[in-house]
């Protein structure tokens, strides 16, 4: 039985997402489109992206209710993604949402994209509640936070130069691979040898909670320089693997050596990378080793998607905390209580 059902926008960059997630956390429908014109740059134009929101979005909703099997009177407040993202396309979702919200007479909820990667660990994991260390892994950021209670954290590292998600796409692309390149690593990387080459571990030594990813870039392009292209094709997957392991190994040793240091009995897993094979096995057993719990996100809520936002939505629904109509996306860094 549900009390309520939410209607949850996300286009914070390329992809356009919408959802329906009920009071109990349950995904009625999530359906995202994706961009594919933006692969002929290599990269994201944030100009077309966000005037392909503004022809997505209409029919996605659309969709998204048929596929709920309900109505748009069925829909009791509507959620978006207000920051981080593209100003551009956090400003489509933004002003959709506040346009649906007003016309329906419902309230508007304001989500934190890095708190809705969180959250995506309630659509598997619903009774999960803090405290908990959360280790927020994406293409854009790679924060260490502690939860004392869902409104209430602090951020016990981060990165000092890229993103984990942003290693993983670099490297690929200077290994000739596709884009995303976290998924194709991991990928490859299942056939290759991790001690292959031996790449270095950012801050690993240091007595902190921080990471690093811009020494293992430079430590991958200077290993492929002086190699011959066959050599490097017929071990790509030793490479790759051996690139995987030297993103991944921090990113659990400093999860473990916080989780340590202050008995912490549950770990989360979140953000696109969260869905990286290796990390989740070696958290596992790591996690293990000092009894404590590990959750992450059911696969198809890793990356981003709209039912994440929803899922955050409900817990403000509840809170009764309300965006006003005068709403509009900021720019910012990271995780944050909007
Ligand atoms: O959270 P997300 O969907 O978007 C941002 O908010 O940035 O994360 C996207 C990132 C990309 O860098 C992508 O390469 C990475 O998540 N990613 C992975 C895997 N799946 C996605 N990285 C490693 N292994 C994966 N299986
Ligand atoms: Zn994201």
């Amino acid at each position: 039985m549900s009390d309520f059902n939410i209607l949850a926008i996300e286009t914070s960059c390329d992809d356009t997402s919408v959802a329906v997630v009920d009071s109990e956390y349950r995904v009625l429908a999530n359906l995202t489109s994706t961009q594919d014109i933006h692969q002929q740059y290599g990269g994201v134009v944030p100009e077309l992206a966000s005037r392909l929101h503004i022809k997505y979005l209409m029919p996605l909703v659309a969709d998204c209710l048929k596929k709920a099997g309900i109505t748009i009177k069925d829909i009791d407040a509507v959620a978006v993604a207000i920051n981080p993202g593209l100003i551009g396309s956090l400003l489509v979702g933004t002003s959709f949402a506040k346009s649906l919200a007003y016309s329906l007479s419902k309230p508007l909820i304001a989500v934190n994209h890095m708190l809705g990667h969180v959250y995506a660990n309630k659509l598997t994991h619903p009774h999960l509640v803090p405290p908990y260390l959360a280790l927020v892994v994406s293409g854009g950021h790679t924060e260490l936070v502690f939860f004392s209670n869902q409104r209430e954290f602090k951020i016990v590292g981060r990165t000092q130069d890229d993103a984990a998600g942003e290693a993983f796409d670099k490297i690929a692309k200077l290994l000739g691979l596709g884009f995303p390149g976290g998924p194709i690593i991991d990928k490859l990387a299942s056939e290759g040898n991790p001690q292959f080459v031996k790449f270095p571990r950012g801050m690993n030594k240091k007595d902190n909670y921080n990471f690093s990813f811009s020494g293992l870039k430079t430590a991958v392009l200077n290993y492929l320089e002086d190699k011959d292209p066959e050599y490097i094709k017929e071990h790509l997957a030793d490479i790759a693997a051996s690139a995987q392991m030297a993103i991944v190994e921090p990113l659990v040793t400093k999860t473990l050596r916080f989780a340590r240091n202050n008995n912490i009995m549950y770990v989360v897993l979140a953000g696109g990378v969260s869905a990286n094979s290796l990390l989740r096995r070696l958290m596992q057993e790591e996690t293990a080793n000092i009894s404590a719990n590990l959750y992450y996100p059911d696969l198809q809520y890793c990356m981003d998607n709209a039912a994440m936002i929803g899922a955050a939505a409900v817990d403000k629904y509840k809170n009764g905390d309300f965006a006003s109509l005068d709403l509009n996306p900021f720019p910012t860094k990271g995780l944050r209580v909007v």
